[in-house]
């Protein structure tokens, strides 16, 4: 390695395999970086199709299943990675559902179904974390938010609680480990191209996507860039920040 070379960093992505998560990889290995992207063990369609579609990386993105809201798989996946890659340097946190349902509908079980994953495995990942990243001295976590955890949305109490706690602990954190090389922030996408906008009913699908200022659905590019932008090396001085990518959804200084 040159002088001047940045170290090939480990970058884990949970939901690496979804909507968000998988232009994620592309964009980190892109950027140099190996990368693992974490998801559900059970979708083994969608990782032969992960596989195909990111055949071009030869090796450089890998698979490993684990279920982020089981705290002990989140340690044994950790640990494996660690022991075979050396060390975790980059975590991004994009596994997410949705339970919609009005409040005077939703059920105690899709509330705790999306609190788990949505909140419980952004805790579990980075608790397994954070002890390796301040320890070598670098880290970078960046946690998936969404515009609906800024605003609220009817439907949504169970996910815009979540999101904005994401949010929440981010700052927490980047407050905890500031001092040790390792940055926290959220990125909030607002309404994507993915398959859980795409399960939103027609009309009102429409009817956000014409309040978009820019006009159309978000690309899990333009994600998987400003997610990029807060992973890398130099961004060592940005830490505890929400970065909004929703096309002027909403806006607020
Ligand atoms: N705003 C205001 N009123 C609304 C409304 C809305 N968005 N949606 C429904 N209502 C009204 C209805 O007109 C109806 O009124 P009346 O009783 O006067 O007729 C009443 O509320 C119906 O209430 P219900 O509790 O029966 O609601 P529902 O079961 O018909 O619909 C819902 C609930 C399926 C959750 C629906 O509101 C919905 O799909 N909302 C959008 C959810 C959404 O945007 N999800 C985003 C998923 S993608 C994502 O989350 C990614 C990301 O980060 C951006």
């Amino acid at each position: 390695m040159s002088e001047t070379a940045l170290p090939k960093r480990v970058a884990v992505v949970t939901g690496g395999i979804g909507g968000l998560g998988t232009a994620i990889c592309r964009q980190l290995a892109q950027a140099g970086c190996k990368v693992i992207a974490v998801d559900l063990a059970a979708r083994d369609e969608r990782v032969v199709a992960f596989h195909q579609e990111l055949a071009a990386f030869n090796g450089a993105i890998t698979f490993e299943a684990a279920d982020v809201s089981n705290f002990d798989d989140c340690l044994q996946l950790t640990a494996r990675i660690e022991q075979e890659h050396g060390s975790i340097d980059v975590l991004v946190n994009a596994a997410g559902i949705t339970r919609d349902a009005s409040l005077r509908k939703m059920s105690p079980q899709q509330w705790h179904e999306l609190m788990r994953v949505n909140l419980d495995g952004v805790f579990n990942m980075c608790r397994n974390v954070v002890d390796g990243m301040t320890t070598r001295g670098f880290g970078r976590i960046v946690n998936i938010s969404s515009v609906n955890g800024q605003t609220g949305q009817f439907g949504q109490t169970n996910y815009s609680a979540a999101k904005a706690g994401v949010h929440g602990f981010s700052m927490a954190l980047a407050r905890e480990t500031a001092r040790k090389g390792v940055t926290v922030n959220t990125v909030s996408p607002g309404y994507c191209d993915t398959p859980m906008v795409a399960a939103v009913a027609d009309d009102i699908r429409a009817q956000i996507i014409a309040d978009i200022p820019v006009g159309r659905l978000g690309a899990p590019a333009d994600i998987a860039r400003a997610v990029n932008f807060l992973a890398a090396d130099d961004a060592g001085y940005i830490t505890g920040i929400n970065l909004p990518v929703n096309g002027g959804y909403f806006m607020s200084f």
